[in-house]
């Protein structure tokens, strides 16, 4: 029966594309409603129609996830427009490859800017509404990368372990306003991001297949696989879950 998330109200960066478009299209599915917050419009085209056919529930608002005023802005156009905030998903991320030794001053800054404080300031502006609604759940995409080491991942991992022990401070901090916070650790999923980093590689078959090689199936998820874990956190079922990592791997964390 797809009703798992009744009148929830969700902000979702990084929801134009991959893992975030695929969540705002499962919310909606399950009775959510929702802003998807992003940079850029809308790519993926079944979320596109999506957004075009039910603008009463489901919304695009252009966000930079760095800057304040932004994220701000996309937290209040969800109450103002659902009269309430019971979700954020902080999907929005970048990644690029590169040892410390190799990555400059400014990449490692625009990895932090995005990944890490882009999710804080996600958190940050969800707490009043979720407070003024006795509770929330907020959900942020960290990566297997931030469990262990991400080699030649120097700054993405690091913005990443941050994501991991950050949720699980607002965790403690918030308990007592019914407010959850969990991270959850994706192993290689095939979307932009990745295809990305292929794309720019001296030789992209062996860069392809060093993607492959990190999975034990020899092969990456589908964006789907991350969003059924974000159902699952948005919805009632998952009360009694905070301060967790959710691992959806496909059992790259196994060995
Ligand atoms: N794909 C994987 O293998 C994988 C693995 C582990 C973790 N993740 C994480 O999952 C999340 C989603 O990535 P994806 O795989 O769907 O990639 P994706 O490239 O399809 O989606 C990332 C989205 O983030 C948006 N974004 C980037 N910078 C932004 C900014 N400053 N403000 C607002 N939006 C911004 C992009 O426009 C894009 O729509 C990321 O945080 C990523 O690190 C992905």
């Amino acid at each position: 029966m797809p009703n798992r998330l009744p009148n929830k109200v969700a902000v979702i960066s990084g929801g134009a594309s991959g893992i975030g478009a695929a969540t705002a299209r499962l919310f909606a599915a399950e009775g959510a409603c929702v802003i998807v917050a992003d940079v850029q419009e809308p790519l993926d085209p079944q979320l596109a129609s999506l957004i075009d056919a039910s603008s009463d529930r489901i919304r695009f608002i252009k966000c930079d996830v760095s800057i304040e005023d932004d994220v701000a802005a996309a937290i209040e156009a969800a109450v103002t427009a659902f009269g309430k905030l019971d979700t954020v998903v902080a999907c929005a991320g970048v990644a690029g490859m590169g040892a410390a030794g190799d990555i400059t001053a400014e990449h490692w800054d625009r990895t932090f800017a995005i990944n890490a404080r882009g999710v804080f300031l996600f958190t940050k502006y969800a707490i009043p509404h979720m407070i003024t609604a006795g509770g929330g759940s907020i959900i942020n995409i960290s990566s297997a990368f931030g469990i262990v080491a991400g080699p030649h991942f120097a700054a993405y991992a690091a913005s990443k372990g941050a994501v991991r022990n950050f949720s699980k401070s607002t965790a403690l901090d918030y308990i007592g306003q019914g407010i959850r916070s969990n991270s959850i650790h994706p192993g290689y999923i095939d979307t932009p991001i990745v295809q990305n980093i292929i794309n720019n590689a001296a030789d992209t078959d062996t860069a392809q297949a060093m993607f492959n090689a990190l999975q034990p199936g020899g092969r990456g998820g589908v964006p789907e696989d991350i969003a059924w874990g974000c159902v699952y956190l948005a919805s009632d079922e998952s009360r009694f879950v905070t301060g967790a990592e959710l691992v959806i791997d496909g059992g790259l964390l196994a060995r």
